[in-house]
C-alpha cells in the first residue's frame, strides 16, 4: 500500500498538462470517483487497524499534493489565457491621434469665414504663372522693379514663366472670365526671391480680394476693412490708412491696426508704435479694369492683399516665420484647441 502511495505522489508530482483537455484528463485519472486516489481510499478497509492512521494521512497527503498539483497546472493556463485575451478581434481599434490643422489654414480658415458673411466667393489660379497675370495686366510697367530678379523666381530657360510673386495674379484670371459684379477673395501661396530668416521667407501665404461692381468707393472698402479687422481681432480694434503706391490701385493705402498684443499701448511687436501693418489696399486702378476688359467708366473697384503669416503671428505671436513651414510636430501640436 505504501508502495502504491509512493509510486503515486511520483506520478502526481510528475503530472504535465498542456491545456485545460489535459488537466482534466488528468483529473479524471486520479481525482474523479473511479480514479487511482479514491480506488486507494476502497483498499484502505483491507489495512490492518495499527497502520490505519499513518497510511490515512499518507492517502490525504496524496490527495492534497494532487489538487495543489492541478491548482498550479490551472494557474499556467490562466496565465496563458490572459495573454490571449489581448487578442479580442471584438474591441475597438486603438485611438488614432488626430493631426492638427496647420496654424496658417486655421487663419486662413477665418479670413475665408469673415469674408464669405460679407458675401465673397472664393477663386484661385495657378502658382506657376505667367508675366502677364502677375506683373502686365496688373499695370506693372516694363521697367518696374518688381519684376527684377530680386524678388521673381524665373524658369531659366522660359522667362516668361515665373512663380507668382503676389495673389494679385488672381485678380486677372477672375476679370477675364467674369463680368461685374465681382467679389471674390483668393488665398494662396506666393513666392518671392528672399533670403530666408525669420522674419522673410522665399515663400509665403496671401489673401487677395477684389470687389468691382458699378459705384464702389473708397468707403465701402474702409468699411469693410474694418469690419474685417474687428471680426479678426476683437471688437474695440482701430484701423488706420496710410497712402501707398501699388502700380494696381489708385489711390493706394496701407492699413494698419491697433497693435492686438499690447492694446495699442506700444510694444516690442509694434515696435512701441502701437500700430501694425496688415495689408495694402486700395482702388482698383481704370488700367487695370481696361486691360481686363471691364469698362472703367461703369465700373469701379477696390482690391486688397494680406499675408497670412503676418495675421497669423498676430494672433499667435509666432517669432520665427520659419517655424510655419519646418513641419516640427511639437509646434504644429500647439494649435490643437484652434482647430
Ligand atoms: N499685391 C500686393 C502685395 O503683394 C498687396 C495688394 C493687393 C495691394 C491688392 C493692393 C491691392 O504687396
Amino acid at each position: 500500500m505504501i508502495d502504491k502511495i509512493n509510486e503515486l505522489l511520483a506520478e502526481v508530482n510528475d503530472m504535465k498538462a498542456k491545456n485545460a483537455e489535459e488537466l482534466e484528463a488528468l483529473r479524471i485519472k486520479y481525482l474523479s470517483k473511479k480514479g487511482k486516489i479514491p480506488e486507494l481510499m476502497s483498499d484502505f478497509r483491507l489495512v490492518p487497524p495499527e497502520m490505519k492512521k499513518e497510511i490515512g494521512i499518507r492517502i490525504n497527503e496524496l490527495k492534497d499534493r494532487a489538487q495543489a498539483r492541478m491548482a498550479e497546472l490551472r494557474e499556467q493556463f490562466a496565465i496563458s489565457d490572459a495573454d490571449n485575451s489581448d487578442l479580442d478581434l471584438t474591441r475597438t481599434a486603438y485611438p488614432v491621434q488626430l493631426g492638427t490643422r496647420h496654424p496658417l489654414t486655421i487663419v486662413k480658415n477665418e479670413i475665408i469665414d469673415i469674408f464669405s458673411r460679407l458675401g465673397f466667393t472664393l477663386a484661385d489660379g495657378p502658382e506657376v504663372e505667367d508675366d502677364w497675370y502677375v506683373f502686365s495686366s496688373m499695370n506693372f510697367a516694363e521697367d518696374h522693379p518688381a519684376r527684377d530678379m530680386q524678388d521673381t523666381f524665373f524658369i531659366e530657360s522660359h522667362p516668361d514663366i515665373i512663380l507668382r510673386t503676389h495673389t494679385s495674379s488672381v485678380q486677372s484670371r477672375v476679370m477675364e472670365v467674369q463680368k461685374p459684379p465681382i467679389r471674390v477673395i483668393c488665398p494662396g501661396r506666393v513666392y518671392r526671391n528672399e533670403a530666408i530668416s525669420y522674419r522673410a521667407h522665399c515663400f509665403f501665404h496671401q489673401v487677395e480680394g477684389l470687389y468691382v461692381d458699378k459705384n464702389v468707393s473708397f468707403t465701402d472698402l474702409k468699411q469693410v476693412l474694418l469690419l474685417f479687422a474687428q471680426e479678426m481681432f476683437g471688437s474695440d480694434t482701430k484701423i488706420r490708412l496710410r497712402p501707398s503706391y501699388f502700380p494696381f490701385t489708385e489711390p493706394s493705402a496701407e492699413m494698419d491696426i491697433s497693435c492686438n498684443i499690447c492694446g495699442g499701448k506700444g510694444c516690442a511687436f509694434c515696435k512701441g508704435t502701437g500700430w501694425v501693418e496688415i495689408l495694402g489696399c486700395g482702388m482698383v486702378d481704370p488700367n487695370v479694369l481696361e486691360l481686363n476688359g471691364i469698362d472703367s467708366s461703369v465700373y469701379s473697384g477696390y482690391a486688397f492683399g494680406m499675408g497670412i503669416e503676418r495675421i497669423t503671428n498676430l494672433k499667435y505671436q509666432v517669432k520665427d516665420l520659419r517655424m510655419f513651414s519646418e513641419n516640427d510636430t511639437r509646434f504644429l501640436r500647439e494649435f490643437e484647441s484652434a482647430n
